[in-house]
């Protein structure tokens, strides 16, 4: 483990805060760190660029971080499967999903490349960078921004077939959904999946991310292939 400094802290909403590092883990988008407020639970954080994290408040870690000032903490990693870069993309963003896919859309932009995203939340409060996503399309559940409904609203709709690439993450109810729509529409060999287990160790030692297909969520993803979640959903 070592110590970084945190540069500032961006309180998007009530409940979501980005907390930026004053220098850049070495890192691609998709990987994830291991982050230790001290006194609190050491917890697996996605990089939401090469110098921070972005997290919503659901627990006792998590509010501490997002409610908290401090000016260090301890980092391990970065860690895990990255997202594969690719032009004429799609990114699919539900909720605090949108972390990593946020540095993979940065990562893409600064290469030339072509991105759509469709990225839903709960309500406008929870919809970070609006303005900083182009070409986008949003949803919210309670109609406050965007359409009313989920990212599969929107989605359903789509020619994804026109896509070379399709990113996704958000929670495991929606990923499952959009598994089950890309696979009806064949195009599930394109798709990357970032997916969350409880996580200990974050190097595949310990057991405890383990998917019920064999594959641990901290060494052999978190991002994984279309194919390698057939068992899963
Ligand atoms: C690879 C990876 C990347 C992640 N990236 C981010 C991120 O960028 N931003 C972010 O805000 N969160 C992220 N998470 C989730 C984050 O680690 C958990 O929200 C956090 O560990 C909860 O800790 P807590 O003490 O605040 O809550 P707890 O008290 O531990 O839990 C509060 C509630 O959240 C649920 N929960 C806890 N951990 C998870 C989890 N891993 N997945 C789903 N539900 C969980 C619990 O079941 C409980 O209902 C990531 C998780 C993984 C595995
Ligand atoms: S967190 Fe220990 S094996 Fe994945």
């Amino acid at each position: 483990m070592f110590t970084v400094k945190i540069a500032k802290i961006i309180r998007h909403s009530k409940n979501i805060a980005t907390i930026c590092f004053d220098r850049e883990i070495p890192s691609y988008p998709g990987q994830f760190v291991m982050f230790n407020l001290f006194g609190y639970e050491e917890i697996p954080l996605s990089l939401s660029s090469p110098n921070s994290v972005t997290v919503k408040a659901v627990g006792e870690t998590t509010e501490a971080i997002v409610g908290a000032e401090f000016d260090k903490v301890g980092i391990r990693g970065a860690f895990g499967k990255p997202f594969t870069p690719s032009n004429n993309s799609l990114i699919i963003a539900g909720g605090i999903g949108v972390a990593p896919l946020k540095y993979l859309y940065d990562f893409l932009k600064t290469r030339g490349y072509d991105v759509d995203v469709i990225y839903g939340a709960k309500n406008f409060e929870e919809l970070i960078w609006v303005e900083e996503f182009k070409n986008a399309v949003f949803a919210t559940e309670d109609g406050s921004f965007g359409s009313k409904g989920t990212v599969l609203n929107l989605l359903k709709d789509l020619r994804v077939e026109k896509f070379d690439k399709i990113y996704c993450c958000g929670k495991e109810e929606m990923i499952k959904e959009v598994y089950k729509l890309l696979k009806a529409k064949n195009c599930l060999i394109k798709a990357e999946f970032s997916l969350e287990r409880y996580m200990r160790c974050g190097i595949g030692v310990c057991g405890s991310c383990v998917l019920k297909n064999g594959l641990r969520v901290c060494r052999d993803g978190p991002v994984f292939k279309g194919a390698e979640l057939e068992d899963l959903f």
